[in-house]
């Protein structure tokens, strides 16, 4: 059976910065107390040209470039975010057009802030079958667009960003060692954005509701948070006969550093061992991970053969762990520029949309 390994990563977040000052000239708020109560200090936000597409596209071409694949060369896509571009299409496929993975099966994945975890655990799933070499997992967020800037419990924790990783099928031990799903719709309500679907088909009502802004219990999600990370993290150790000590890294999901702070205390654990970025990106949502798990890499901290445990937790609810045993770059024959494909993909869309256009006119004709 080929193992799932992480081969490339790369992440994204837009140039604009919004600090806490920033955010305390719309509501009512100060630095210090979101400072104090999440550990953020700033975020990014996307600027209006910008889509999660757009952040994905970036993300995924920076993993292909480190894990030195062609687009062409994915079997798989799958994106996961909270701030899909559209109900439908996918996100994936916007993204698979643009970077020019013309074999790729792309689709979206929703898990809310756990999405990563998922998307990450169903693609080293496919590998691990044998039914797909090589893939590309992607969390995009442009969050700052379905937050009410005039409500203070939320509008302080989001930001804008994306993360990515290419997963690769090897017969080398290693990578995705283990991974646990947890979901309980039982707690459905304590974070949603509810309109716009088929419950809530957009209507001035649902406008006038807010519904369609992101709504939640704060109290009740950090209870919830607080409760399932430590827990996920040890039963996914157990899952490979592990510990915390047989572990360098726990890349959790960057919510509210409280959060993180309480889950190395049930772990027994010093909190050096957490990747935490949190005060500069806010909460990213599906892209938090991986924007972690990049910016670890680049300080010199998680590197090839360490083992590293990966949580998150979220709307819906869910929330998940997996542990991986990092293995960087497979090393290549030749190199690929995935950046080219990009320019080529971009002709190949123009192209077929025109092939689409001209067979409509003639089928019209025929029929
Ligand atoms: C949102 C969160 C930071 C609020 O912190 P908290 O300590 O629970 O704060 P509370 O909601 O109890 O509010 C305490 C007080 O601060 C006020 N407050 C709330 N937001 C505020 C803000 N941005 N600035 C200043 N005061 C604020 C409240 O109105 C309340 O005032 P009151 O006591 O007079 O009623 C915290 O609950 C949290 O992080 N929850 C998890 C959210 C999360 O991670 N969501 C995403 C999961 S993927």
């Amino acid at each position: 059976m080929p193992f799932a390994h992480v081969t490339g990563w790369g992440m994204y977040v837009p140039e604009p910065v919004l600090t806490n000052d920033d955010i305390a000239k719309m509501v009512e708020t100060s630095d210090e107390w979101i400072r104090d109560r999440t550990g953020i200090r700033e975020r990014h936000i996307a600027r209006e040209h910008e889509f999660p597409s757009t952040l994905g596209v970036e993300a995924a071409i920076k993993a292909l470039q480190v894990a030195n694949l062609a687009p062409t060369d994915l079997d798989l896509i799958i994106c996961t975010s909270s701030s899909p571009e559209y109900i439908f299409p996918a996100t994936a496929c916007i993204i698979q057009d643009q970077i020019g993975a013309t074999k790729a099966g792309a689709f979206d994945l929703q898990a809310a802030c756990t999405g990563f975890i998922f998307a990450t655990n169903m693609a080293a799933q496919a590998i691990r079958s044998g039914s797909i070499k090589n893939a590309l997992v992607i969390g995009t967020e442009v969050l700052s667009r379905f937050v009410n800037w005039k409500d203070r419990n939320t509008c302080i924790l989001f930001g804008d960003g994306a993360g990515a990783f290419v997963l690769q099928a090897s017969d080398k031990p290693g990578g995705v060692l283990s991974a646990v799903m947890h979901s309980d719709g039982s707690g459905a309500d304590s974070l949603t954005l509810l309109g716009g679907g088929t419950h809530y088909p957009a209507s001035e009502a649902t406008i006038h509701e807010g519904k369609h802004f992101v709504q939640m219990d704060g109290k009740e999600v950090f209870r919830f948070a607080t409760r399932v990370m430590g827990r996920a993290v040890i039963e996914t150790l157990e899952q490979v006969h592990m510990t915390t000590n047989d572990i360098q890294w726990i890349i959790p999901h960057q919510a509210n550093y409280r959060i993180i702070e309480t889950a190395a205390k049930y772990l027994k654990m010093p909190l050096d061992k957490f990747v935490i970025n949190v005060d500069r990106y806010g909460n990213t949502s599906t892209a938090s991970i991986p924007i972690a798990t990049v910016e670890s890499i680049q300080k010199g901290q998680l590197k090839t053969g360490d083992k590293a445990v990966f949580v998150g937790f979220g709307g819906g609810l869910t929330w998940g762990a997996m542990v991986i045993e990092w293995t960087g770059p497979i090393a290549a024959k030749k190199n690929v520029h995935p950046e080219q494909y990009r320019q080529f993909a971009r002709l190949r869309s123009l192209i077929r949309r025109a092939i689409r256009f001209i067979e409509g006119l003639f089928s019209r004709r025929t029929l």
